[in-house]
């Protein structure tokens, strides 16, 4: 009996210090295992004389079934334990603050093409485009621009070979869609463009064009100027006014370069416009019966209009942007402004 509360003592002790299951298993084969310590008591009570042998069986099952005991309940506050550190260290707390998740958003460049193809959507307009990589045929023959034109000359435009070069204008694509397309043409064409520009706070050497092509009969200057006002209110705000004045182009005539009521002053003067009230925007004019005719279309029958649109300075007047560089430097925190 001794023997088995001195048992019972130390298995109590070492119950105590257990902290997994694994080490609990093992203490249960030392003790109550077939070769434990135990089973090895109820061997030695062979050498009991028989009257003492009832009293320390019942002892002994006793024994038995105290230690079960203590092991079962071993178990369960280890697996108690073991459940609450699980819940402590998946705890969610609900007061943090969430990772964000930056959306992106369309470049100021890209904003402003699309709010301009809109107003002419809903003016009736299809959207054209044409390759960047372009013919001279296209970006000047067709567009009955001259030899000698400082824009053919090889220090302002990029030649891959004397045939074929980046366009400098969006312009080509006028004489594109003629070719293809019978009148009535309401078409706008946005694009990237590029000339050797030394980059500065107004010049990039790649930028943004949006031109615009009517043709149909009897189309006449009124339609022109009636169509850049609406378009000029729409994107700069009703009291825009728009101010033509003479200019050249070798693919209109007559042409002219168009103006808005500045935006910052409204017209009063300041030193964006450089005290004028207004701001050149585009440049424009009635389609040349050279160009017409050389795309196929009858100048006796059909007449035309044509504007072609810097986006970056529209963009700049849009957003209050003074420096064109912003616009291709990719600093997020200038770009999440718009
Ligand atoms: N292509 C001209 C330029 O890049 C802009 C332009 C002027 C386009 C008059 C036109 C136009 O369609 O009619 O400077």
């Amino acid at each position: 009996m001794i023997q088995l509360d001195d048992m019972v003592k130390r298995a109590k002790e070492e119950l105590d210090a257990v902290k997994e299951i694994r080490s609990l298993d093992d203490l249960k084969v030392k003790y109550l295992g077939k070769k434990g310590e135990l089973t090895q008591i109820l061997r030695s009570m062979g050498t009991l004389a028989p009257e003492e042998r009832p009293a320390a069986g019942k002892a002994a099952n006793e024994t038995r079934e105290k230690m079960e005991m203590m092991f079962e309940n071993a178990l369960a506050s280890i697996n108690a334990k073991v459940a609450d550190i699980r819940i402590e260290a998946e705890k969610i707390d609900v007061t943090v603050p969430g990772t964000k998740n930056d959306i992106g958003k369309k470049h100021p460049i890209t904003q402003v093409i699309e709010e301009i193809e809109n107003i002419f959507i809903g003016l009736g307009y299809q959207i054209a485009e044409g390759p960047e990589v372009e013919s001279v045929h296209y970006n000047f023959d067709q567009l009955n621009t001259p030899e000698g034109h400082p824009s053919k000359d090889e220090q302002d435009t990029f030649y891959f070979d004397p045939k074929m070069l980046l366009r400098t204008q969006t312009s080509p694509v006028q004489a594109r869609v003629m070719e293809k397309t019978k009148p009535p043409i309401r078409i706008i064409c946005p694009g990237r463009v590029y000339r050797m520009d030394e980059v500065d706070a107004t010049h990039s050497p790649i930028f943004h064009q949006v031109e615009g092509l009517v043709v149909d009969k009897g189309i006449t200057m009124g339609n022109l100027i009636a169509t850049l006002q609406l378009f000029a209110k729409k994107l700069f705000g009703e009291d825009t006014k728009i101010r033509l004045r003479p200019h050249y182009f070798p693919f209109t005539e007559p042409s002219a370069e168009v103006d808005v009521t500045c935006w910052v002053c409204h017209g009063t003067g300041c030193n964006v416009c450089k005290g004028e009230g207004f701001v050149e925007i585009l440049g424009a004019g009635m389609v040349h019966p050279n160009v017409l005719r050389n795309c196929g279309i009858d100048p006796d029958v059909y007449s035309g209009f044509a504007f072609g649109l810097g986006v970056e300075r529209t963009a700049m007047g849009r957003y209050g942007i003074s420096d064109l560089r912003l616009l291709y430097e990719n600093d997020m925190r200038f770009l999440s402004q718009f």
